[in-house]
């Protein structure tokens, strides 16, 4: 599968790996992070080499891989679960999902099931149903759904939910509620984008796993994306393919606007690049490993 469909400029500086502290609910650690790697919407080289760095999740033979869309992150699991698991991907929209989804699972040794439903499906799902849960850049769409997410699972199994920092993309986020006061719509207090990245982050993502799990260990994963002026372009493409995100709530309700606030925005971007001389995207990640899942109703 393509990885680079999302975006294909250069990382901002070398990859390079080194162990930090990590918070764990009633313990502490070390794992180990890169620098200045880039991370497109899914799981790529540098969470690769996190996950590398790891141990690796409990053997088991059932997944749940939710808000599974073409299933980035199972394809990182190839080699590491039991000959003939079963990954049961989920995912609102079907479109290419399904077909991607099941031809990742197959294409990495294991056998795939495709649901087409919102997430909140589980809530009808038997106990201790499978050994391990996903959540790849997802969670932060039903972070309602913690606690049955922790009931679905095996006393042994394990949750995975990688996430933005808060502050992703702050540098252009910031340029929306000005597009829309340009094109006569009052901006709300905090546009979609921001909302939905705070449902579920780096920062905050411990405080709501930690009543529905024993331990959790959070592994943070520094990244940016530095486009200079000369490839300003990419980084519009890297943006337009967001657009649905970043203009969410002018999509739903002033979907003849988007056509214009779009290329208002590209013309912010270029301007401050123009100045600048370059971009950087803030883009810090975390993966959350969650284990001994409670029973909290
Ligand atoms: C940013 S994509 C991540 C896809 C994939 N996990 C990955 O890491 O590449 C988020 C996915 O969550 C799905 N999604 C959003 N809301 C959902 C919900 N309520 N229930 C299930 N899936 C949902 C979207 O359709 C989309 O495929």
């Amino acid at each position: 599968m393509a990885s680079d469909h999302y975006f294909s400029a250069s990382p901002s500086s070398a990859e390079h790996l080194r162990r930090i502290s990590v918070t764990l609910a009633g313990h502490s650690g070390e794992v180990t992070t890169a620098g200045g790697v880039f991370s497109p919407d899914h799981v790529d080289g540098g969470t690769a080499v996190l996950l590398s760095n790891t141990p690796p999740p409990p053997p088991g033979g059932h997944l749940l891989d939710l808000g599974c869309g073409y299933g980035f992150f199972t394809e990182k699991l190839q080699g590491r679960l039991h000959q003939g698991a079963h990954i049961l991907g989920i995912d609102l929209v079907d479109r290419e999902n399904r077909r991607v989804f099941l031809q990742t699972v197959k294409d990495i040794g294991y056998e795939g099931e495709f649901v087409r439903s919102r997430a909140d499906i589980i809530r009808s799902m038997d106990e201790s149903s499978f050994d391990m849960a996903i959540a790849s850049y997802s969670l932060y769409f039903f972070p309602h759904l913690v606690g049955a997410i922790a009931r679905v699972l095996s006393p042994e199994g394990v949750f995975i939910a990688v996430t933005h920092s808060k502050y992703s993309l702050r540098e252009v986020t910031s340029f929306v509620p000005r597009c829309m006061e340009r094109m006569g719509i009052v901006p709300p207090g905090e546009i979609m984008i921001n909302r939905l990245f705070r449902a579920f982050s780096l920062e905050e993502g411990e405080e709501m796993l930690s009543p529905f799990f024993g331990r959790v260990e959070r592994v943070i994963y520094e990244n940016d994306l530095l486009f200079p002026l000369d490839r300003i372009g990419e980084c519009i493409d890297y943006l337009d393919k967001k657009k649905h995100l970043i203009f969410k709530e002018v999509m739903e309700n002033h979907p003849q606007k988007v056509g214009d606030m779009v290329s208002y925005f590209n013309d912010m971007v270029f301007a401050y690049a123009k100045e600048h001389g370059r971009i950087v995207l803030t883009k810090d990640d975390a993966v959350f490993r969650c284990f001994r899942p409670r029973r909290r109703g």
